[in-house]
C-alpha cells in the first residue's frame, strides 16, 4: 500500500476513534464524592448508582486499609488514623487514570473523608444527611459502641459533613440529600439525571437541612448533648 494511502486510512481511523468516543456516554466523565456522616447511605447509594450508570467506584475506607493508608489506631474513637500525606496523592493518581482511560461516565469517592480530594478534580459534591433519631437506630443495628454512637449523631445534628464540604468552595455542585426515608432508589435516579444534566439538582439545593433548628425548637437538644 502506498505511504500516503496509509497516512490517509490511519488518520480516517483516528478521526471515526475519536468521534466514537466524543459520542459515546463515557466522556461525560465526572467525578463525584459522596460524603456524610456514617451510617448516612454513601456506600448502599453509590451501589445503586453503580447499577444506573457506568461508573468507577473508589470505596475509601477499603481503600485506605488495603493499601494501608493508615498511621495508628485510635482505640479511644475506635477508628483508624489516616495518612494523608499517601492517601491524598494516591486519590489523584486514581482519578486521573481513570478520566485518562475515559472508560467511564462516573467517578465516584465514596466515604466521610471523601472530601480530601482536591478540589479541581471535583464535578459533584453529595453530603448525605439522615435525621438523628434515625441515625442512631441505623448505628445501633451496627452494634457501634455507645460513645461513638453518640460522637456520630452530634456530628451528624450539627452538619459537621457539609461544613467540611463547603471549604471546597470551588466545587461546582455540592448537593445535600436526605435519606431519612430510605428512599436509596429514587436519590439514586435523580442523582444520575443531574449528573446527565437531564434534572436541575433545586431539590438537593444545599441548606434545607437543619436537624439543630428542629431538635432545638422542640426543646430536645439536651437528649443529645449532655
Ligand atoms: N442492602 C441494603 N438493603 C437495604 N437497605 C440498606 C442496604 N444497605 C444499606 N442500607 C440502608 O442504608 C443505611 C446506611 O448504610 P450504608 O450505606 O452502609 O451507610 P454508610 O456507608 O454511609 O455508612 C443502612 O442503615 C440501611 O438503612
Ligand atoms: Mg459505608
Amino acid at each position: 500500500m502506498p505511504i500516503s494511502l496509509s497516512i490517509l486510512l490511519t488518520a480516517t481511523k483516528g478521526i471515526f476513534l475519536f468521534l466514537c468516543s466524543f459520542f459515546k456516554r463515557g466522556d461525560i466523565n465526572k467525578v463525584c464524592i459522596i460524603s456524610g456522616t456514617p451510617g448516612t447511605g454513601k456506600t448502599f447509594l453509590t451501589k445503586i448508582i453503580s447499577q444506573k450508570i457506568n461508573t468507577f467506584c473508589v470505596f475509601l475506607n477499603e481503600l485506605i486499609i488495603n493499601e494501608k493508608h493508615t498511621l495508628n489506631y485510635d482505640n479511644a474513637r475506635e477508628t483508624w488514623v489516616v495518612n494523608e500525606k499517601t492517601l491524598i496523592p494516591r486519590l489523584k493518581e486514581i482519578i486521573k487514570r481513570e478520566k485518562r482511560s475515559k472508560n467511564y461516565e462516573l467517578i465516584i469517592i465514596e466515604g466521610h473523608l471523601s472530601d480530601l480530594v482536591p478540589n479541581k478534580l471535583i464535578d459533584y459534591g453529595i453530603v448525605l444527611r439522615c435525621h438523628p433519631d434515625v441515625l442512631k437506630r441505623r448505628l445501633e443495628k451496627r452494634n457501634y459502641k455507645e460513645g461513638k454512637i453518640k460522637e456520630n449523631v452530634q456530628a451528624e445534628i450539627l452538619g459537621d459533613c457539609v461544613s467540611f464540604l463547603l471549604e471546597k468552595k470551588r466545587i461546582k455542585s455540592i448537593l445535600e440529600i436526605d435519606t431519612t426515608n430510605e428512599n436509596f432508589e429514587e436519590i439514586a435516579k435523580n442523582v444520575v439525571s443531574i449528573i446527565r444534566n437531564d434534572k436541575s439538582f433545586k431539590k438537593y439545593a444545599l441548606g434545607k437541612i437543619d436537624w439543630l433548628e428542629e431538635l432545638f425548637s422542640n426543646n430536645r437538644l439536651g437528649e443529645f448533648f449532655e
